[in-house]
């Protein structure tokens, strides 16, 4: 049965809007491990556009689930991890201005960084996910710097438009979660992830964790966070 981390990225960032203390990331993240929910995600950007060092210590010191830790693979942020110790450390490509995660990693392109980065940080007893688009070079090279997951980024079928093009995008994440299997890399999957997209994906194999943010922060304004996490659980719970 495949695990929900909760990603609580947007309540800081409603809380940077007014530059106030609230909301606080951390009481969404106590409010997702009443729900149930097996983890919590934070992605601490170079510009701190909403996580703060702040909240990233308090969460270390109060998640007992387990903390992804998502970053660039920069100097700045490999040394933040090393002090704070995340259970998983997801490397992520950044862009300054960019409004999301644009895309995967460029794997093949960033070999060496990604080496050196990996080896650190698994050296330190965190394990590493990275970020990847879902295309064959992607995984096999993860696989060759002996990741311990792929983070599959589910966009291409989140923002597919049109019974068939999903179903195409579908397949294609099917494909390549088999591939990483068949490689021995674990299996994750995250963007744009929704409480209606979510119920096709839970039916592929071997999917070890879904990472989702935005639709749970957004279902959470109005219903309140613990029943926006459970009903979400109450999908992934359905995986295979
Ligand atoms: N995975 C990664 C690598 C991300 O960058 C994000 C967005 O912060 C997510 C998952 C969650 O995406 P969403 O907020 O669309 O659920």
């Amino acid at each position: 049965m495949a695990k929900l981390s909760i990603n609580v990225d947007h309540v800081a960032t409603l809380r940077q809007a007014r530059m106030a203390s609230e909301p606080d990331p951390v009481a969404a993240a106590v409010a997702a491990d009443m729900a149930g929910a097996d983890g919590i995600t934070i992605h601490l950007r170079g510009d701190r556009r909403h996580i703060q060092d702040r909240d990233l210590k308090l969460l270390r010191q109060m998640v007992k689930t387990a903390l992804n830790l998502e970053m660039a693979a920069t100097s700045e942020m490999i040394e933040i991890a090393l002090q704070v110790k995340p259970d998983m450390v997801t490397l992520v490509p950044e862009r300054e201005g960019e409004l999301t995660t644009e895309g995967g990693l460029d794997v093949e392109g960033n070999y060496e960084q990604l080496n050196q980065a990996i080896g650190k940080l698994q050296l330190n007893g965190m394990l590493v996910s990275l970020f990847v688009n879902p295309d064959e070079e992607s995984i096999n090279a993860s696989a060759k710097l002996r990741a311990d997951y792929v983070e599959i980024n589910t966009d291409s079928y989140a923002s597919a438009r049109g019974v068939a093009e999903q179903i195409t995008q579908l397949e294609r994440l099917e494909k390549m979660a088999a591939l990483a299997h068949r490689l021995n890399v674990g299996i994750n999957m995250g963007h744009g992830l929704d409480y209606r997209n979510i119920v096709n994906l839970v039916q592929i194999p071997h999917i070890h964790e879904f990472s989702i943010g935005h639709a749970i922060v957004a279902r959470a304004v109005l219903v309140g966070f613990e029943r926006a996490v459970r009903e979400m659980l109450d999908s992934v719970k359905r995986s295979r």
